[in-house]
């Protein structure tokens, strides 16, 4: 099969390889899949799971991306509750080979079925940036409605979910980010919009969750925003500042079927938008992933036309 490969982290996406590879095997409690559409996230190549296994051991060449949509073609011994032929969408093992291939070995639970009617490339743009979203703002951040929310990054991929799914639940929700994202952010329901490199985040007053997709000073500076009972939730490592009153959840966002499943119902029924900036086919990925042009959204690579 052909899989975009990387061997060396120094080299970040300059480094990966479009090579042939065998097809991978199904082990206990996984499937097959034939991967219509992959996802991959740009800083992925920095998360120290893309070079070694769960025994911290060196695993290249690995194979990036943990996005999919596609079709199961095998089951492996044991598996249950998805069916050759079935299309489904997911989110990969973050310490195994992963959806920059035409096959990839995948635990079933990873995995919901896909509606007939929703495209690859829509269901492989969902999983990291629709899962973080959902987890971050109702598991970790316990969001009621008629709170207020701080969605950094909300023309981004994890930003414009976060921004969506809390107008929904009724919260009022404060886009940030660069000045030319404004009217997307807008766009995606935010009702204020501090744009970081002109405006001051600390005019917003205080908020009961802080979605940090930035981290740095903006982390530190957000987690002093945080009322009394509010939370700091971050998916770009721990902040050097914790709220005074509030707490403060790091995660990493984890594969689950029902909320998937919730997600892409909600893209059907027109509730939840999903945010493709570039669209590219498998042979052409690396160099839409070094070009030295900015891409706003997802990127989604189209493995099989
Ligand atoms: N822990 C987890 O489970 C998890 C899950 C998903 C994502 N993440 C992490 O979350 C981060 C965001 O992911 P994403 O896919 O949403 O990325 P993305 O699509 O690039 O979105 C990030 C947005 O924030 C903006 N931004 C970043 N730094 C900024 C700054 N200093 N000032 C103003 N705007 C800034 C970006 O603008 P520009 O494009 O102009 O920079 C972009 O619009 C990544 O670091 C990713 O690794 C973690």
């Amino acid at each position: 099969m052909k899989a975009i490969i990387v061997t060396e982290q120094a080299l970040g996406t300059t480094g990966m390889k479009l090579v042939e590879r065998p097809e991978p095997q199904a082990a206990i409690n996984d499937v097959i899949v034939r991967i219509h559409a992959s996802g991959f996230v740009q800083t992925e190549l920095e998360w120290p799971s893309s070079w070694t296994d769960r025994n911290d051991r060196d695993r290249t060449p690995s194979i990036p991306g943990h996005e999919l949509a596609g079709v199961v073609t095998a089951l492996g011994y044991g598996t249950t509750g998805l069916s050759v032929g079935q299309r489904v969408f997911g989110l990969a093992d973050w310490h195994r080979d992963g959806t920059l291939a035409e096959y990839l070995a995948i635990e079933a639970r990873n995995l919901a079925p896909l509606p007939g009617d929703v495209d690859f490339t829509v269901g492989a743009s969902l999983p990291i940036s629709g899962l973080t979203a959902f987890q971050g703002l109702f598991e970790h951040g316990r969001l009621r409605a008629g709170q207020s929310v701080i969605a950094h990054g909300a023309a981004g991929a994890v930003g414009s979910m976060v921004t969506q799914l809390a107008r929904e639940a009724g919260a009022y929700v404060i886009g940030t980010g660069r000045a030319a994202d404004r009217q997307t952010a807008l766009d995606f329901g935010a009702q204020e919009y501090v744009a970081l490199d002109s405006d001051t985040l600390e005019d917003v007053g205080s908020v009961d969750l802080v979605f940090d997709v930035i981290g740095g000073d903006i982390g530190k500076r957000s987690a002093r925003l945080i009322r009394a009972g509010g939370t700091l939730v971050s998916v770009v490592g721990p902040s050097e500042v914790r709220p005074d009153n509030g707490r403060a959840i790091d995660f990493v966002v984890e594969s689950d079927r029902a909320q998937l499943t919730e997600i892409v119902q909600r893209v059907r029924d027109g509730r939840l938008r999903t945010n493709i900036g570039t669209i590219s086919t498998l042979d052409e990925a690396i160099a839409t992933f070094n070009a030295p042009k900015r891409r706003a959204g997802k990127t989604v690579i189209r493995v099989r036309a």
